[in-house]
């Protein structure tokens, strides 16, 4: 299920029959009460309903991490298993594990046979540590406890409008990563297992040059960079990160592409190198924007004649429709100091680091390609 497909567009009426079930009698049972008094409290009745519902919303994301984490998807790669094969395989407990299989086919990510077999259901087949674009790892490192901690004390980024994440782990985010090994190596194979399914799409929606330099700014370990040179034959590439980052990139191991890119370390808030294009994809909004226009800055001095710059990010519809980007951007201000953005904001930060808007071509995937040229 895509984000953007989720419940969180319902109220109370369309929470009737949601999957956790609180609520779902006193929504069902208060349609009929019409207009009036009795109406107005059978109304009141279901908002709460509905609250209530929402609140324990966290709990299906808990439950796909413990999922994540014990590896249990794995195990149905052959067909269905009870809890009790499963909690053997696993190591787990197995009237625990039942309990925890039995949400997660709420949403259609397993399913239960009626004999007391659960199976992988389409949803779920990429929490397999072996699928083909698995999202095992972005699982356990969007839930790891670098975002999930800060997440619940948002109170504290409203009330001191500052990130949650210094706060409670002392440093800033990056800076936390550099100095820590296992978290490092949840967030960068995590992000990558993010990237790996749209990063295809992504650079078949980038119109690029027939030759040149592309230069992918934190491109992590080169998931997009790959795409990217597979795609462009007479490109050459050079990706672009921490030491520590680049020490785990995979570009080494496609044959097709040897010879045509570049590992360089470096930080971009210091400089980046030079190129036809730049590319920042979820890069920009990590950052508040006199950070971006730093880094934006750098990109237009190191831009060769008639090149360009390509911010690969959501860009935020108005409106009140669900989209992955609204739900992304509170963990930018949890965990980070960035922020999701609009086309407006875009245009205002490129034109504060030299560069003008000159479109924005949208993607199969939640990201956009914002693209700007010298001002
Ligand atoms: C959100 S990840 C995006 C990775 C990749 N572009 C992708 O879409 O999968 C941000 C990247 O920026 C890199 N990064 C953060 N601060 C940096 C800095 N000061 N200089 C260079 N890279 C940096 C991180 O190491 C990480 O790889």
């Amino acid at each position: 299920m895509r984000q953007d497909e989720d419940r969180t567009g319902g109220g109370p009426a369309e929470a009737a029959g949601t999957d956790a079930g609180a609520g779902t009698d006193a929504a069902a049972g208060t349609a009929a009460a019409g207009p009036g008094a009795d109406g107005r409290e059978a109304a009141l009745r279901d908002s709460a309903a509905f609250l209530v519902d929402e609140a324990l919303g966290f709990l299906f994301p808990a439950a796909l991490r413990a999922a994540a984490d014990t590896g249990v998807a794995d195990h149905l790669a052959d067909g269905p298993r009870t809890p009790a094969e499963l909690a053997a395989a696993t190591g787990t407990d197995a009237r625990n594990l039942h309990r925890v299989l039995r949400l997660l086919a709420t949403r259609g990510v397993v399913t239960e046979d009626g004999r007391g077999r659960f199976a992988l259901a389409e949803a779920g087949q990429a929490l397999r540590g072996d699928a083909p674009y698995s999202a095992r790892a972005a699982v356990l490192m969007l839930t790891d406890p670098t975002m999930w901690r800060p997440a619940g004390e948002l109170t504290h980024c409203l009330t001191e409008g500052t990130t949650a994440f210094e706060n409670l782990f002392g440093m800033p985010f990056f800076d936390h990563f550099a100095k820590d090994e296992r978290t490092a190596a949840v967030f960068h194979v995590g992000m990558a297992a993010m990237s790996d399914p749209e990063n295809a799409l992504i650079a078949a929606a980038c119109e690029l040059p027939a030759s040149g330099t592309v230069v992918d700014i934190g491109g992590g370990h080169g998931g997009l960079l790959l795409e990217v040179l597979r795609r462009n034959p007479g490109l050459e590439g050079v990706l672009y990160d921490r030491a520590h980052v680049l020490a785990g990139h995979r570009l080494a191991a496609h044959q097709e592409i040897a010879g045509r890119w570049t590992p360089r370390e470096g930080d971009f808030f210091a400089s980046v190198p030079d190129g036809d294009v730049h590319l920042l994809k979820r890069i920009t909004h990590d950052w508040d924007d006199d950070g971006c226009v730093t880094l934006l800055g750098h990109c237009r001095r190191a831009l060769r004649p008639g090149g360009r710059v390509l911010v690969l990010d959501a860009v935020v519809p108005a409106g009140n429709a669900p989209h992955q980007s609204k739900a992304l951007d509170l963990m930018m201000m949890a965990s980070l100091t960035g922020r999701e953005r609009t086309e407006a904001d875009f245009a205002d930060l490129f034109a504060r680091a030299g560069l003008r808007l000159s479109r924005v071509v949208p993607t199969p995937t939640v990201l956009s390609v914002v693209e700007a040229v010298a001002a």
